[in-house]
């Protein structure tokens, strides 16, 4: 049903009926991937529940069943720990054994921590804070839906702000010590963007102690070892999880001495957005006007953090190793991070827009659709195949996507929405694709993937 021939010019509307085939093929493996009240990344490479994937999956529910969405969040959100910090994974105790590493044992969350929570097993880390955007989606779909729906939609926003706020409130502070809008990320896991080049630096300077032996089962599910992290890098990742095991996943001591400690300017972007989100929630469940306060401080500071961060030669925003105090100098999507958090001014705008557009990005002239490789083809530690190092991933076309609509810029909003229409109906719903050749790779039927297709394909109704 693809039309590769679609003239860019026709509305969003015309786009939208020419994508019909995509809509009941991502609900369908939102609805293969759904275990009890929650949704598994993947059919076998992510058999537990992801956070920040979680958070897309509810957005992308929100249009097909606001019920699935809200039980999703909450499914997460009861795993959330004294400190208010949501765990990147919540461990599933029927997952077939052997299915993913590192498993809860190896994490031991509960044991080391009082803060851990005592029922459902958990990471000891955390992912970005999308949940918001992905709980103001919830109320919004409900806007145009009967009474009843509305108010499921109300009790939902009140049964769960408290929860929201504890989280971003979390990330605040814990997260940034020092007040700067930044927030600290523990591990590359944190990021999401595991194997970025944004860390090479960083994990470089990090002497690998002894490591307890372990195998990977990630790579039985993929049909080639190298769409995945390389065994170095694990080597790397799990040394650090042994490092937060011995600081008991204390803040403060890990603030002390661990030595991964890195403004993420991606995560902190999404942070802004999400409180935006939360402010708008706050309005509908009526929070204390002291909360209302706080979120616009937040969303101040967020915003100049990210602007300290700005590079002028790259025309980027880049991460910040809090150890080196230094820059990370690395071209990847991460470096768009003043567009997420938005509230721009033209100029800015303008110079994001430019890298946006130029060879090093979207406008690549030897790309299969014009959208941004999650690294750009002209930094050294670029790989087309290898998970962040390259690939094309639908969900941070959602973010970019999500981001030029909010700031005013529809044709390209409306560009990148087509052509991750396009990729993911002549693709399928993969985690990723090769930038050159469009191949799909890593897991197939990846849930986020879907949610953020639903998610596309409904905002000309919602939006
Ligand atoms: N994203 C990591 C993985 O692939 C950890 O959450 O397992």
């Amino acid at each position: 049903m693809q039309e590769e021939e679609l003239p860019e010019s026709l509305s969003g509307q015309q786009q939208t009926r020419s994508f019909d085939g995509v809509n009941p093929r991502a609900a369908d493996v939102l609805r293969r991937n759904g275990v009890k009240s929650w949704t598994k990344p993947a059919p076998s490479l992510y058999p537990h529940q992801w956070s920040w994937d979680s958070a897309f999956i509810a957005l992308g529910l929100a249009h097909i069943d606001n019920r699935r969405a809200t039980n999703e969040l909450e499914a997460l959100f009861n795993a959330q720990w004294s400190t208010g910090k949501v765990p990147h994974i919540v461990f599933n105790p029927e997952a077939p054994p052997k299915s993913y590493f590192p498993d809860a044992e190896r994490w031991n969350s509960s044991a080391l921590s009082e803060h851990a929570p005592a029922g459902p097993r958990t990471s000891g880390l955390c992912q970005p804070p999308v949940h918001a955007i992905a709980v103001r989606r919830i109320w919004q779909s409900a806007q145009n839906k009967d009474d009843e729906r509305k108010e499921r939609a109300r009790a939902f926003l009140k049964s769960n702000y408290g929860r929201l706020f504890s989280w971003h409130r979390y990330l605040a502070t814990a997260r940034d010590p020092e007040g700067s809008g930044l927030v600290t990320i523990y591990h590359p896991w944190e990021s999401g963007t595991d194997n970025s080049p944004r860390w090479d630096a960083a994990l470089d300077r990090i002497s690998v102690g002894e490591v307890p032996p372990y195998t990977r089962y990630d790579l039985q599910h993929v049909t080639d070892p190298s769409h995945r992290p390389t065994d170095n890098e694990y080597d790397r990742f799990l040394w650090l999880l042994e490092l937060l095991k011995r600081a008991r996943y204390d803040e403060a001591d890990i603030y002390e001495r661990h030595p991964f400690l890195v403004k993420d300017v991606l995560f902190s972007a999404i942070l802004v957005a999400a409180n935006e989100a939360l402010l708008e929630i706050s309005g509908v469940v009526e929070a204390p006007r002291e909360d209302r306060g706080l979120i616009e401080s937040w969303i101040e500071r967020g915003r100049a953090g990210l602007e300290e961060q700005w590079d002028p030669d790259l025309g980027l925003c880049l991460d910040r190793d809090v150890l080196a105090g230094e820059p990370l100098r690395v071209r990847t999507i991460a470096g768009f991070a003043p567009l997420i958090g938005g509230g721009l001014d033209r100029s800015r705008l303008r110079d994001l827009l430019r890298t946006l557009d130029s060879q090093e990005f979207a406008g690549n002239s030897s790309l299969r659709y014009p959208l941004p490789p999650s690294t750009s083809p002209q930094e050294p530690g670029f790989h087309p195949r290898s998970y962040w190092r390259g690939p094309v991933w639908p969900v941070a076309n959602w973010l970019l996507w999500w981001s030029l609509l909010r700031a005013g810029e529809e044709e390209r909003a409306d560009r990148m929405r087509h052509e991750t229409l396009r990729e993911l109906s002549e693709g399928g719903f993969a985690e990723y694709f090769e930038p050159f050749t469009g191949e799909a790779l890593g897991s197939g039927e990846q849930s986020w993937t879907a949610a953020v297709a639903l998610d596309m394909l409904a905002a000309r109704d919602d939006d």
